[in-house]
């Protein structure tokens, strides 16, 4: 049995140099999005896509993974604190890579703004048995429903390495991009 490739660091807000999370509830904000069901790729220590999202009043729910034990640690004090937040955001530990299809649902809203960051160089071997980073992208395309959208992350450390994937995925999938928000690039499954 192999280890889980889990973040041995954590978190905190940093709108300065990570801003994606706070330009990911602006943008839902903007855009008026309203009781949808949202995947995000990456807690922080702060939560505050899945807190804001519980808070603003849209009915949004958000679905959200750490591979940081302490992020997770962080969720747990939170929804123990805050049983309104706990009804309709859901944070869990695990590596995206490993994702298996068939224990999510289809969301109307993904974020992929931490692709290209995380990849092991055990990630995608045999003996691991992870996904490669187009493939989480696929993955997670799929499981968009028809006029949702997939967010990605411009300032993110995989940017460039995320940039290079996208145009073959563009031809490969029903998406369309929509254009930037901020530090954001959004599309739109067709
Ligand atoms: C730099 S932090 C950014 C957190 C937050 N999105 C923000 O911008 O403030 C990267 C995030 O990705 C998560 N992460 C790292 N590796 C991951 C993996 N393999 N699978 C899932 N999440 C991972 C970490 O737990 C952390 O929440």
């Amino acid at each position: 049995m192999s280890k889980m490739n889990y973040w041995t660091d954590k978190w905190d807000l940093h709108e300065d140099i990570c801003p994606c999370d706070v330009h990911f509830n602006d943008w839902i904000a903007a855009t008026g999005q309203r009781g949808k069901l949202i995947y995000h790729f990456g807690t922080g220590t702060h939560h505050v896509v899945g807190v804001e999202q519980a808070k603003n009043g849209t009915g949004n729910a958000v679905v959200a993974i750490t591979a940081s034990i302490e992020e997770y640690q962080a969720y747990i004090k939170l929804v123990t604190e805050n049983a309104q937040v706990a009804k309709s955001y859901l944070a869990y530990f695990g590596d995206i890579y490993l994702t298996n299809p068939r224990l999510l649902p289809d969301f109307d809203i993904v974020t992929m703004v931490h692709l290209c960051e995380f990849f092991f160089p055990n990630t995608d071997s045999a003996e691991y048995g992870g996904l490669n980073d187009r493939q989480v992208l696929d993955l997670f395309t799929d499981k968009t429903r028809s006029g949702g959208h997939i967010v990605f992350y411009t300032k993110s450390m995989g940017a460039e390495r995320t940039m290079q994937i996208i145009p073959e995925w563009e031809k490969a999938k029903p998406v369309e991009r929509v254009g930037e928000f901020k530090t954001l690039l959004i599309y739109r499954k067709k």
